[in-house]
């Protein structure tokens, strides 16, 4: 290994080195990837929270380990934690991972080069924590982790391949997640919740159903935090939550309707036009009041260089936990009216006065969560043009 000019980086409170790279890429000898620093800051909030929860010591798999920078800094920044263990398939990445082990003097933390679904499979049972952090799609590792994750336990799953589950190729994802995808304004919405309505299906056959925690999409990708839970009653009722988005590429309306097999409208009810349909897909809750906030407050007692990034993300995903599923996109509204988009608050501040909720969200410095319905939002974006 000593081919290669090594690059020195500090994230947290931990030093790692990996073989330095020209561009970021899955050809890299070892992969690091400094825009997902992110990321990982907020996995360091996520597992913390989920160990104080559950208030007992956690053994954490991070599944791709590449340099190792997961599994170390779980168990150098995180509170309570066991056991961690870092898999990769690659020898040069295990090279990397052991070094960076030894330079930040740690224990209990061991090297594994397996395939990652073999890996889980032989580890059956052992995790509180599995980090699914792959190259691209999670899809084909998510039936191990379904069958090997223990009740009560924290899936971290990553997903870098958003043009599939955005819907800008149709095919992929319909390969991938067995769901339709639409590439409508919210998209990366019905991305997450693809990927979650995927991970309810697969974990089912196994009794086990989810809770979301929380999930973003950011950059090139969308991350999903996951408790898994088990039980045959509940794992039933939950998939309840399993259904499809209709939406009217025509007035921009669009419906959520439960159920995998109950019959859907075909026909846009506000201007007759043909619905288009995106799913299965997950219709519940895709953030927890209760557990941003809880992450909100352990950025206090943690050292993130993203901090500013993550509060104000972290914050945003804690308001729109209420709101309904989709949101609007002013200006593809106005772009359909021909007209001119009035100011943003605005536009929040009148759907408030006439009684409608007003939520900002993540996913788009310009959409909307609101219970109004297409022709209320048309109608106040009319008014304040003064038409
Ligand atoms: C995206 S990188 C992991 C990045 C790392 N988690 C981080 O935060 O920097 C994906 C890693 O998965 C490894 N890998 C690819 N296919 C694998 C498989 N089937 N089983 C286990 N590891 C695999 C690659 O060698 C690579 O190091």
């Amino acid at each position: 290994m000593e081919k290669y000019k090594i690059k020195s980086i500090t994230e947290g409170l931990t030093k790692i080195e990996f073989p330095e790279f020209e561009k970021v890429s899955s050809q890299a000898p070892v992969f690091y990837n400094p825009h997902m620093e992110l990321n990982r800051d907020l996995s360091i909030l996520a597992i913390q929270v989920f160990q104080k929860q559950e208030n007992r010591e956690i053994n954490i798999c991070d599944l791709f380990g590449g340099s190792g920078i997961r599994g170390v800094r779980y168990k150098n920044e995180i509170e309570g934690v066991g056991e961690v263990s870092i898999n990769d398939i690659s020898e040069t990445a295990n090279h990397y991972e052991r070094h960076n082990i030894e330079l930040n003097n740690l224990k209990d933390i061991e090297v594994y080069q397996h395939d990652a679904s073999m890996f889980l499979r032989m580890k059956r049972g052992e995790f509180d924590v599995i980090d699914i952090d792959p190259f691209g799609t999670p899809s084909p590792f998510l039936d191990s982790a379904g069958y090997c994750a223990r009740r009560n336990s924290l899936l971290c799953v990553t997903a870098t391949d958003t043009s599939a589950l955005c819907g800008t190729y149709e095919e992929p994802c319909i390969r991938k997640y067995n769901s339709k995808p639409y590439k409508s304004e919210y998209c990366h919405e019905n991305g997450i919740r693809i990927l979650a309505g995927f991970v309810a299906l697969t974990l089912s056959k196994y009794a086990k159903y989810i809770e979301v925690k929380m999930s973003h999409s950011t950059e090139h990708y969308m991350r999903l935090y996951l408790e898994i839970k088990k039980g045959s009653k509940k794992t039933d009722e939950s998939l309840k939550n399993i259904g499809y988005i209709s939406h009217c590429k025509n007035c921009l309306h669009r419906q959520t309707s439960n159920g995998l097999a109950s019959p859907i409208d075909d026909v846009c009810p506000v201007c007759g036009e043909k619905l288009v349909h995106a799913g299965p897909l997950w219709l519940g809750s895709i953030q927890d009041k209760e557990f941003i906030q809880k992450m909100i407050d352990e950025s206090a007692n943690k050292k993130i260089n993203t901090e500013k990034e993550a509060l104000k993300l972290l914050n945003k995903c804690l308001i729109e936990s209420d709101a309904p599923a989709t949101f609007f996109d002013v200006h593809s509204i106005c772009k359909s009216l021909k007209i001119s988009a009035p100011k943003f608050d605005l536009i929040l501040d009148e759907l408030e006065n006439q009684g409608f909720e007003a939520i900002k969200t993540h996913f788009n410095p310009i959409g909307i969560k609101t219970d109004a319905d297409i022709e209320n939002i048309k109608n106040i974006l009319m008014k304040l043009n003064d038409i």
